[in-house]
Protein backbone atom coordinates (compact mmCIF):
# COMPACT_ATOMS: atom_id res chain seq x y z
CA UNK A 1 0.00 0.00 0.00
CA UNK A 2 1.93 3.04 -1.16
CA UNK A 3 1.28 6.35 0.53
CA UNK A 4 2.49 9.80 0.79
CA UNK A 5 0.68 11.17 4.25
CA UNK A 6 2.73 11.45 7.86
CA UNK A 7 5.29 13.17 5.54
CA UNK A 8 6.73 10.62 4.06
CA UNK A 9 5.82 8.70 0.70
CA UNK A 10 5.94 5.07 2.15
CA UNK A 11 4.69 1.47 1.76
CA UNK A 12 3.01 -0.05 4.76
CA UNK A 13 2.16 -3.35 3.88
CA UNK A 14 0.04 -5.37 7.12
CA UNK A 15 1.35 -8.64 7.28
CA UNK A 16 -1.08 -11.33 6.34
CA UNK A 17 -0.44 -13.36 9.11
CA UNK A 18 0.77 -11.32 11.76
CA UNK A 19 4.12 -12.74 13.97
CA UNK A 20 3.28 -9.22 15.32
CA UNK A 21 7.03 -7.68 14.42
CA UNK A 22 7.23 -4.43 12.05
CA UNK A 23 9.74 -4.72 9.47
CA UNK A 24 11.06 -0.87 9.11
CA UNK A 25 12.93 -0.73 5.83
CA UNK A 26 15.72 2.09 5.09
CA UNK A 27 16.81 2.55 1.42
CA UNK A 28 20.50 3.54 0.25
CA UNK A 29 21.38 6.36 -1.54
CA UNK A 30 19.21 6.32 -4.15
CA UNK A 31 17.04 3.45 -3.54
CA UNK A 32 13.20 3.57 -2.55
CA UNK A 33 10.64 2.28 -0.48
CA UNK A 34 10.17 -0.74 -2.64
CA UNK A 35 14.41 -1.40 -2.75
CA UNK A 36 13.99 -3.31 0.37
CA UNK A 37 11.50 -5.47 0.02
CA UNK A 38 12.72 -9.02 -1.53
CA UNK A 39 15.29 -8.80 1.52
CA UNK A 40 12.67 -8.19 4.04
CA UNK A 41 10.89 -11.38 2.74
CA UNK A 42 14.42 -13.09 2.90
CA UNK A 43 14.68 -12.09 6.77
CA UNK A 44 10.54 -12.51 7.94
CA UNK A 45 8.21 -13.48 5.28
CA UNK A 46 5.02 -13.17 7.97
CA UNK A 47 6.28 -9.60 9.27
CA UNK A 48 4.66 -6.16 8.81
CA UNK A 49 6.18 -3.25 6.49
CA UNK A 50 7.29 0.04 6.80
CA UNK A 51 9.03 1.80 4.22
CA UNK A 52 9.57 5.28 3.95
CA UNK A 53 11.70 6.98 1.02
CA UNK A 54 13.96 9.81 2.08
CA UNK A 55 13.56 12.95 1.50
CA UNK A 56 16.77 14.47 0.21
CA UNK A 57 17.66 14.17 -3.09
CA UNK A 58 21.68 14.57 -3.98
CA UNK A 59 21.38 14.34 -7.81
CA UNK A 60 18.49 13.52 -7.98
CA UNK A 61 18.60 10.45 -5.65
CA UNK A 62 16.61 10.25 -2.45
CA UNK A 63 18.81 9.70 0.83
CA UNK A 64 17.52 9.98 4.65
CA UNK A 65 20.34 13.13 5.51
CA UNK A 66 22.68 15.66 3.20
CA UNK A 67 25.88 14.45 2.77
CA UNK A 68 29.14 17.57 2.26
CA UNK A 69 30.98 14.27 0.66
CA UNK A 70 31.39 10.85 0.69
CA UNK A 71 31.35 9.83 4.36
CA UNK A 72 31.04 13.67 5.44
CA UNK A 73 27.70 14.28 6.88
CA UNK A 74 25.87 17.44 7.47
CA UNK A 75 25.48 16.87 10.81
CA UNK A 76 23.06 19.82 11.36
CA UNK A 77 20.63 18.39 8.44
CA UNK A 78 21.15 14.73 10.23
CA UNK A 79 19.84 15.89 13.95
CA UNK A 80 16.95 17.29 11.70
CA UNK A 81 16.22 14.45 9.38
CA UNK A 82 16.40 11.54 12.14
CA UNK A 83 14.30 13.63 14.36
CA UNK A 84 11.65 14.15 11.56
CA UNK A 85 12.02 10.28 10.96
CA UNK A 86 11.36 9.03 14.29
CA UNK A 87 8.38 11.64 14.58
CA UNK A 88 7.17 9.54 11.07
CA UNK A 89 7.60 6.23 13.09
CA UNK A 90 5.82 7.44 15.95
CA UNK A 91 2.66 8.95 13.73
CA UNK A 92 2.62 5.85 11.65
CA UNK A 93 2.50 3.40 14.57
CA UNK A 94 -0.57 5.44 15.76
CA UNK A 95 -2.05 5.71 12.42
CA UNK A 96 -1.73 1.91 11.32
CA UNK A 97 -1.99 0.64 14.90
CA UNK A 98 1.05 -0.82 15.73
CA UNK A 99 3.41 -1.30 18.65
CA UNK A 100 6.35 0.74 18.43
CA UNK A 101 8.12 -2.03 20.84
CA UNK A 102 7.55 -4.09 17.67
CA UNK A 103 10.13 -2.14 15.52
CA UNK A 104 12.79 -3.69 13.80
CA UNK A 105 14.64 -0.87 11.26
CA UNK A 106 16.40 -3.11 8.89
CA UNK A 107 18.71 -0.63 6.85
CA UNK A 108 21.66 -0.55 4.42
CA UNK A 109 24.44 2.05 3.61
CA UNK A 110 22.20 5.74 4.60
CA UNK A 111 19.55 3.55 5.61
CA UNK A 112 21.84 1.94 8.08
CA UNK A 113 23.42 5.00 8.75
CA UNK A 114 20.46 7.16 9.96
CA UNK A 115 19.00 4.03 11.44
CA UNK A 116 22.03 3.90 14.13
CA UNK A 117 21.30 7.66 14.16
CA UNK A 118 18.18 7.22 15.29
CA UNK A 119 19.25 4.46 18.06
CA UNK A 120 21.67 7.52 19.47
CA UNK A 121 19.37 10.06 19.44
CA UNK A 122 15.51 8.85 19.31
CA UNK A 123 16.09 4.91 20.54
CA UNK A 124 12.13 5.28 21.43
CA UNK A 125 11.75 4.58 17.80
CA UNK A 126 12.51 0.76 17.76
CA UNK A 127 13.61 -1.93 19.62
CA UNK A 128 15.84 -3.74 17.59
CA UNK A 129 18.05 -2.79 14.75
CA UNK A 130 19.93 -4.88 11.58
CA UNK A 131 22.45 -2.36 9.85
CA UNK A 132 23.88 -3.97 6.73
CA UNK A 133 27.27 -1.51 5.61
CA UNK A 134 26.96 1.20 8.71
CA UNK A 135 29.00 3.52 9.98
CA UNK A 136 28.77 6.01 13.28
CA UNK A 137 27.20 8.97 11.45
CA UNK A 138 27.34 11.01 14.84
CA UNK A 139 28.38 11.22 18.47
CA UNK A 140 25.87 11.99 20.53
CA UNK A 141 26.22 14.63 23.56
CA UNK A 142 24.81 12.64 25.77
CA UNK A 143 24.96 8.29 25.71
CA UNK A 144 21.26 6.80 25.41
CA UNK A 145 20.51 3.96 27.31
CA UNK A 146 19.97 1.40 24.73
CA UNK A 147 20.27 -1.63 27.94
CA UNK A 148 17.13 -3.07 25.69
CA UNK A 149 18.52 -2.57 22.47
CA UNK A 150 19.57 -5.62 20.58
CA UNK A 151 21.68 -4.77 16.63
CA UNK A 152 23.03 -7.17 14.11
CA UNK A 153 25.54 -4.98 12.33
CA UNK A 154 27.01 -6.87 9.04
CA UNK A 155 29.99 -4.90 7.24
CA UNK A 156 31.79 -5.48 3.96
CA UNK A 157 35.59 -6.61 4.60
CA UNK A 158 36.33 -4.84 1.33
CA UNK A 159 33.92 -1.83 1.09
CA UNK A 160 35.51 0.90 0.26
CA UNK A 161 32.44 3.40 0.91
CA UNK A 162 32.55 2.72 4.32
CA UNK A 163 35.93 2.78 6.44
CA UNK A 164 36.00 -1.02 9.32
CA UNK A 165 37.32 1.35 11.78
CA UNK A 166 33.91 3.50 11.63
CA UNK A 167 31.94 0.51 11.52
CA UNK A 168 33.87 -1.01 14.88
CA UNK A 169 32.95 2.83 16.70
CA UNK A 170 29.95 2.59 15.78
CA UNK A 171 29.57 -0.89 17.55
CA UNK A 172 31.64 0.76 20.59
CA UNK A 173 29.32 2.94 21.00
CA UNK A 174 26.37 1.35 21.16
CA UNK A 175 27.99 -1.18 23.55
CA UNK A 176 28.81 1.42 25.94
CA UNK A 177 25.26 2.38 25.91
CA UNK A 178 24.01 -1.15 26.80
CA UNK A 179 23.01 -2.46 23.57
CA UNK A 180 23.83 -6.37 23.01
CA UNK A 181 25.79 -5.83 19.39
CA UNK A 182 26.29 -8.86 17.22
CA UNK A 183 29.09 -7.93 14.69
CA UNK A 184 29.30 -10.13 11.45
CA UNK A 185 31.68 -9.84 8.29
CA UNK A 186 31.03 -10.90 4.92
CA UNK A 187 34.22 -11.02 2.20
CA UNK A 188 31.93 -8.79 0.44
CA UNK A 189 32.31 -4.80 -0.59
CA UNK A 190 29.34 -2.08 -0.28
CA UNK A 191 26.92 -4.67 -1.93
CA UNK A 192 24.95 -7.06 0.26
CA UNK A 193 25.82 -11.15 -0.08
CA UNK A 194 23.30 -13.72 0.34
CA UNK A 195 25.17 -14.53 3.67
CA UNK A 196 24.50 -11.16 5.29
CA UNK A 197 20.84 -11.42 4.68
CA UNK A 198 20.94 -15.78 5.96
CA UNK A 199 22.68 -14.32 9.21
CA UNK A 200 20.14 -11.77 9.71
CA UNK A 201 17.29 -13.72 9.56
CA UNK A 202 18.98 -16.40 11.80
CA UNK A 203 19.88 -13.45 14.55
CA UNK A 204 16.51 -12.26 14.76
CA UNK A 205 15.04 -15.55 15.16
CA UNK A 206 16.95 -16.04 18.04
CA UNK A 207 16.63 -12.83 19.70
C1 LIG B 1 26.10 7.75 3.56
O1 LIG B 1 26.22 8.73 2.87
O2 LIG B 1 25.19 7.58 4.38
C2 LIG B 1 27.15 6.70 3.41
O3 LIG B 1 28.29 7.24 2.87
C3 LIG B 1 26.68 5.56 2.61
C4 LIG B 1 26.07 5.96 1.31
O4 LIG B 1 26.77 6.09 0.31
O5 LIG B 1 24.86 6.09 1.26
Amino acid sequence: MKNSDLGFIHNFIPSQNDDGRILLLLHGTGGNEDDLLTIAQMIDERATILAPRGKVLENGMPRYFRRLAEGVFDLEDLKFRTSELADFIINASKKYSFDIHSVVAVGYSNGANIAASLLLTRPESMKRAILFRVMIPQTPDKLPDLSEKKVFISGGKFDSQIPQKKTIELRGVLEKAGAVVKMNWEESDHALVRDDIVKARSWLGTS
